[in-house]
């Protein structure tokens, strides 16, 4: 069952960091099915493809939304921790011939339909960044949930608030309020996990800093059939 692993794109400037997505392997289609079926999953501030690129090698179609020009087109900083150069997601498509099953959109997620048409709809360490505090975090996740297909899943990794500032903001939740938000009619918690403290520094934050990291895994159901449509 080797074909049913999924791995984060390490050669992502945000490979190193922790996130959850592996789990995803046991609730996605995978494999063969995926080779035939061609499901398409839309990746939230897809970056530079840490999890756009393992999707479209599993054979998933793509839909990456990124509004950030450097991630999506290459470029370089200077950070403590030295020199970085970022190969943009689009040369990192090209050079493995994924181009054409990705389809790029460079704009705000919330400026984009939620008319329930990805098989997964996923997004990662972006709730909290300073653009989407024009929305609360339900309307966010909402956003987010809507566009997901029925049958299909929305995962949305996190942060919980560990210190005053970050628990009165209201974008990072602790998970009782996130198990509220996405407790909704036609979907079913697969999972909301407490992921753990981790010590980190990055792009956006340079200082060591800590994240508590959690993900809520979670499935729309199937519309409820009518008398009329079953066999
Ligand atoms: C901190 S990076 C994380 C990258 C990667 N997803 C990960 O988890 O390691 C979050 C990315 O989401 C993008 N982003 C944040 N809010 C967004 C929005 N509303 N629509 C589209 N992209 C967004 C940012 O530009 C950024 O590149």
């Amino acid at each position: 069952m080797k074909d049913h692993v999924l791995d984060v794109d390490e050669k992502s400037y945000w490979g190193p960091y922790y996130s959850y997505f592996p789990a995803l392997a046991r609730y996605i289609p995978m494999g063969e099915y995926v080779r035939r079926v061609r499901p398409t999953a839309c990746v939230l501030g897809a970056s530079d493809g840490k999890f756009a690129l393992p999707l479209l090698r599993a054979g998933w179609k793509v839909v990456a939304v990124e509004t950030d020009a450097l991630f999506l087109n290459g470029g370089e900083f200077d950070l403590v921790d030295g020199h970085h150069e970022v190969v943009g997601l689009r040369d990192r498509l090209a050079a493995e011939g994924l181009a054409e099953d990705c389809t790029i959109v460079e704009q705000d997620y919330m400026t984009l339909p939620a008319s329930g048409e990805f098989q997964l709809v996923l997004g990662s360490g972006l709730w909290s960044m300073p653009p989407n505090r024009a929305h609360t975090l339900e309307a966010l996740i909402h956003h987010a949930m809507d566009m997901v297909a029925p049958r299909g899943i929305f995962f949305g990794e996190y942060l919980i608030g560990l210190n005053d500032e970050e628990r009165t903001c209201g974008y990072y939740p602790p998970r009782e309020e996130m198990d509220r938000i996405v407790d909704r009619p036609g979907w079913q918690l697969f999972e909301n996990a407490d992921l753990g403290i981790r010590g980190e520094s990055h792009l956006g934050y340079e200082e060591w800093h800590y994240h508590r990291y959690a993900a809520a895994i979670v499935h729309r159901m199937p519309l409820p059939t009518t008398p009329e449509s079953t066999p």
